[in-house]
């Protein structure tokens, strides 16, 4: 239940006027946004904080100044840019939507929800932030900061998932018609500095008075979410193939899938429960496997990864087996990589 006062949103916007964070992809006031930036911003955003994003956005806008330059470029000098992010579909679509801008919509983004929703990678949360920040559409965008204030504000008891489309709800009844865009950003700065997890700074809120949990002193209870699962754990081998060079045997992911299109050095499947391997079964080269002492672990949306690493040391002559090849030495820093198989190859360089 709200309590007494109305959540009133020309205070956070006034809120949002003296303290919005300084990010590189947004506007200074008064200038307008390049949708481009937002766009590929809130891409990069999807499931990625704002610190680690932000040098890949850098990177990305010296790489590719306009979303013609992106559009052109080759798929794997996106992948390689990306590597390091995590959830590589992303990347895969993030190039086949500018691809779609830049061929069928003459490089300009569409500027409604419903025309961005038509594009590759984007859905209704990056279709809504997009249309609210680039376009000044109003649109009612909610991603987990915003949640998390919804919820504190309101006093909502109902869990996450379940509780989405009341959320949804409670946020359209506060979203004003005029500066969405701020108005969605201020919702994610209050979030992300202020109504913070597990001490939120509520003396320095500019909505402490109409805050039901505040009023309750409950706020940390909110966003209730439902009990979780434990999550499952595959494991398997992962073989490091060290040629006297210094190339390593690698090979690519199939297109679709976990990790798709990424490169991989070659392994094992990786099967749920199955103990870590002990021993080097079918390598993908004969000669002499070492385990290394610490597996590489890694989690994944689903899963818990745990790879045996085994490293060998070929010699010059030794041919790549069909499906795999040798990677150059000097090509293994900027390489496709993600990031569990740079963990294998940190255990196997330790
Ligand atoms: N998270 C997702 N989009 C964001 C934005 N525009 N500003 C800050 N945090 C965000």
């Amino acid at each position: 239940m709200p309590s007494g006062s109305a959540i009133d949103p020309d205070i956070l916007l006034a809120w949002y006027d003296r303290h919005a964070r300084r990010l590189p992809w947004r506007a200074r006031p008064g200038e307008q946004p390049d949708p481009y930036h937002v766009w590929l911003s809130e891409i990069m955003l999807q499931q990625t904080t704002v610190p680690a994003v932000k040098n890949y956005y850098e990177k990305f806008l010296t790489l590719w100044p306009r979303v013609e330059d992106l559009a052109a470029a080759p798929a794997d000098a996106v992948m390689a840019a990306w590597a390091g992010l995590g959830y590589y579909a992303r990347a895969r679509n993030l190039h086949a939507c500018a691809k779609a801008v830049a061929d069928d919509h003459g490089g300009r983004f569409p500027d409604s929800e419903e025309g961005l929703r038509a594009l590759p990678g984007i859905g209704a949360y990056t279709a809504a932030a997009i249309a609210a920040i680039a376009f000044g559409r109003r649109a009612v965008v909610v991603d987990g900061n915003i949640e998390r204030v919804v919820t504190r504000l309101n006093r909502l008891a109902e869990p996450l998932p379940g509780a989405k489309p009341a959320i949804r709800a409670l946020t359209d009844a506060i979203t004003p018609d005029r500066r969405a865009g701020d108005f969605a950003q201020a919702m994610m700065d209050l979030g992300a500095t202020i109504c913070t997890p597990r001490k939120p700074a509520c003396v320095l809120c500019p909505w402490q008075e109409p805050c039901a949990a505040r009023a309750a002193g409950d706020q940390v209870l909110y966003p209730v979410k439902a009990a979780k699962r434990a999550v499952p754990v595959r494991r398997g081998a992962a073989f490091v193939a060290v040629r006297a060079d210094g190339a390593v045997l690698v090979r690519r992911r199939p297109e679709s899938g976990l990790l798709g299109g990424m490169l991989e050095v070659p392994g094992s499947a990786w099967r749920a429960d199955a103990p870590l391997p002990k021993r080097p079964e079918a390598p993908p080269l004969a000669g002499d496997w070492r385990a290394c002492l610490a597996p590489a672990t890694h989690v994944f949306t689903h899963f818990r990864l745990e790879l045996t690493v085994f490293s060998g040391a070929f010699g010059q002559e030794i041919a790549a087996p069909d499906g795999l090849r040798w990677l150059p030495a000097v090509e293994i820093a900027t390489a496709a990589f993600p990031t569990a198989m740079r963990k294998v190859l940190a255990v196997a360089f330790d």
